[in-house]
């Protein structure tokens, strides 16, 4: 359970990850109906879902960890938006059918076993209206902290790992692999990225990769 790993991070700042929403969703925003609700999983100190709250979305969200949601309402109350947060886990979490018109996985699907990411994803396609939209921003192979992972963390397979320490998976994708999750999707846009991250810490860069993606019969 990788609970105490989110926990502490959060706990060590006042704001972790900023408060800029993903490019990806606010140059998209048009397609999400206004009528439509949102759900931010690992929703963080909501960053995203604070955006969509601002534009007049229902948005709900969850995360394992408490602090993070405490900040996630604090910072809602602040903006005078209301946001649906709850402390969950989207291992054991019951998706309600068909309800959301987009589910955002903001940085959030590296942190699972390949079974764990399939099982999520099943799930979360099951809680995705027809035409909803389904974000996905993950670190791909090209990550640099692979390395630090393949140094300290236990081989599961060419791209994942087992964090002993944090007791929590770290898997990083390839761009078939993310392409694999949605198929049965159209997508709307992929993009990937390599950039020096400003937003916390040190300056750091990543590697990412980000699919937004359209659930239609056709
Ligand atoms: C890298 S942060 C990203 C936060 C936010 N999505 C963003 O982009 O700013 C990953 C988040 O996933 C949450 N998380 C990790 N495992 C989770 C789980 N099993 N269920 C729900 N949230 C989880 C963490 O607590 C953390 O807030």
């Amino acid at each position: 359970m990788n609970q105490g790993y989110w926990e502490r991070g959060y706990r060590n700042v006042d704001n972790l990850w900023g408060f800029t929403p993903n490019n990806l969703l606010s140059t998209y925003i048009d397609l999400v109906p206004k009528s439509g609700k949102v759900f931010d999983v690992g929703i963080g100190e909501g960053r995203n879902a604070l955006y969509f709250a601002k534009q007049g979305y229902k948005v709900e969200g969850i995360d394992i960890s408490e602090t993070a949601i405490n900040r996630c309402l604090l910072l809602s109350k602040e903006h005078n938006v209301n946001i649906n947060a709850k402390v969950d886990d989207i291992r054991t979490y019951d998706i309600k059918k068909e309800e959301y018109s987009l589910i955002i996985l903001s940085n959030v699907l590296n942190f699972f076993s390949i079974k764990e990411v399939n099982d999520i994803i099943t799930k979360l396609k099951n809680g995705l209206k027809e035409n909803g939209l389904f974000y996905i921003n993950v670190f791909d192979n090209e990550e640099p902290s692979l390395t630090i992972a393949k140094e300290r963390c236990k081989k599961i397979a060419d791209f994942t790992f087992y964090d002993e320490e944090n007791k929590m998976y770290l898997h990083y994708f390839t761009q078939e692999e993310l392409e694999n999750l949605v198929a049965d999707y159209e997508t709307i846009s992929f993009v990937k990225s390599k950039f020096l991250d400003v937003t916390h810490g040190q300056p750091h860069y990543h590697s990412t990769l980000e699919i937004l993606s359209k659930k239609s019969r056709s």
